[in-house]
């Protein structure tokens, strides 16, 4: 009896602490928002950075950064802004494809949804 009941409370509690390291590793789901942003994520933006924007190896072997790690290269929203507004190193620039408002509504989605919980 006793030993079924201990059973039971170490399965719920790795339960519990599992559920709690996903919600931390996972931060704003891409997949689950339906927001303008992350359907231009979608788009534009996960062919090269993945879907999550945890990073992804092209076909050709590049590295793509993650969009969520901590050494970020580019760190203030201009730096930001540049960077998708003008591409460089291995990233298309988007200045033709997007508007400025579209741009600008990315680098919020980059700086604020998706570094806020995992810098
Ligand atoms: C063709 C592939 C490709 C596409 C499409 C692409 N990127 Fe990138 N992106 C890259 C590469 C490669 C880098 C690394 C550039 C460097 O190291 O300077 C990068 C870097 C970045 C960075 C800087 C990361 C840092 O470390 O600070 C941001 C922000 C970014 N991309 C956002 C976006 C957004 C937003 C979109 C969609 C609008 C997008 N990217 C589309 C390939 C791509």
């Amino acid at each position: 009896m006793f030993r079924t009941k201990f059973i039971a409370v170490v399965i719920f509690a790795a339960i519990g602490v599992s559920a709690c390291l996903n919600a931390k590793s996972t931060g704003f789901v891409i997949a689950d928002s339906k927001t303008y942003e992350a359907s231009l994520f979608r788009q534009n933006c996960a062919i090269c950075h993945g879907p999550e924007a945890n990073g992804r190896t092209l076909d050709d072997g590049k590295q793509v950064p993650s969009l969520r790690k901590a050494d970020f290269k580019f760190r203030t929203e201009g730096e930001i802004y540049k960077q998708i507004s003008g591409g460089g190193n291995g990233m298309p620039p988007f200045r033709d494809q997007l508007t400025d408002r579209e741009i600008k509504l990315m680098v919020k989605f980059v700086h604020d949804d998706l570094r806020k919980n995992d810098q």
